[in-house]
């Protein structure tokens, strides 16, 4: 089993890294290995709302960029963890693009991130964390993903790269994202075949217009 971990960070090593990584380590002393892809520092366009995804069906975005690999990857996983740092109370802007065009193609596509189980992690100076984290779960929660949690809000707190890794309370969250996030990923493998998969629920969709 494997667990996609996706930095968007434009800093490598950066907090935002540290959090993934105290997950990551978690994950890999259980025996699941988790790749951190590193997006954050990528020139990428936002969704351009052109709808070829739904078009095409072809599980690929019109923009014909790296995004497109970075999604097979994602489909390719068992779980996904999406890490951003805080920007103005938010997620920041390039990590937003890649969420925003993956999930689209994921959602024109039959929803192929359906089930996997997702965590989200956010580096944060001081304020903002709980936002984002926050918006971070609307793409797990839109999908139909079971959202992993932990023992607070998963954020760590530092200004300059590395200085997260003096927030012992913030380690310690992101290490128990990853701690859960093995724990049912090995539910879910061991009760497969065991249980009917839930079926995907029927598109009704009414924009509120009656
Ligand atoms: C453009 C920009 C906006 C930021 N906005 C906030 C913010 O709203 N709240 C905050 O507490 N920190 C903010 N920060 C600080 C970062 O969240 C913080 O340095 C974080 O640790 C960065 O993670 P990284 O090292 O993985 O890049 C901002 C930093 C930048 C560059």
């Amino acid at each position: 089993m494997k667990v996609l971990a996706i930095n968007g960070s434009p800093r490598p090593k950066g907090n935002t890294y540290h959090a993934i990584r105290a997950a990551a380590d978690a994950l890999e002393e259980a025996g699941i290995s988790c790749e951190i892809l590193h997006v954050g520092h990528k020139a990428v366009h936002g969704c351009i709302a052109c709808q070829k995804c739904h078009e095409m069906r072809n599980e690929r975005c019109a923009i014909d960029d790296e995004v497109n690999d970075w999604i097979q990857h994602m489909k390719a996983a068992d779980g996904i963890i999406l890490a951003s740092p805080v920007y103005y109370t938010g997620i920041a802007g390039t990590m937003k693009a890649v969420c925003d065009r993956a999930f689209y193609v994921s959602g024109a596509n039959g929803n192929f991130f359906r089930l996997k189980p997702g965590a989200a992690l956010v580096a944060v100076r001081r304020s903002g964390g709980v936002a984002t984290f926050d918006q971070l779960n609307h793409y797990f929660t839109i999908s139909e993903m079971p959202v992993v949690s932990s023992c607070y809000w998963n954020a760590i707190h530092g200004l300059e790269p590395g200085e997260a890794l003096g927030d012992g309370e913030g380690l310690n969250v992101a290490r128990t994202v990853g701690v859960n996030m093995a724990w049912l990923l090995k539910l879910i493998e061991h009760g497969r075949g065991t249980l009917p998969t839930p079926a995907a629920p029927p598109g009704v969709r009414t924009n509120f217009i009656r």
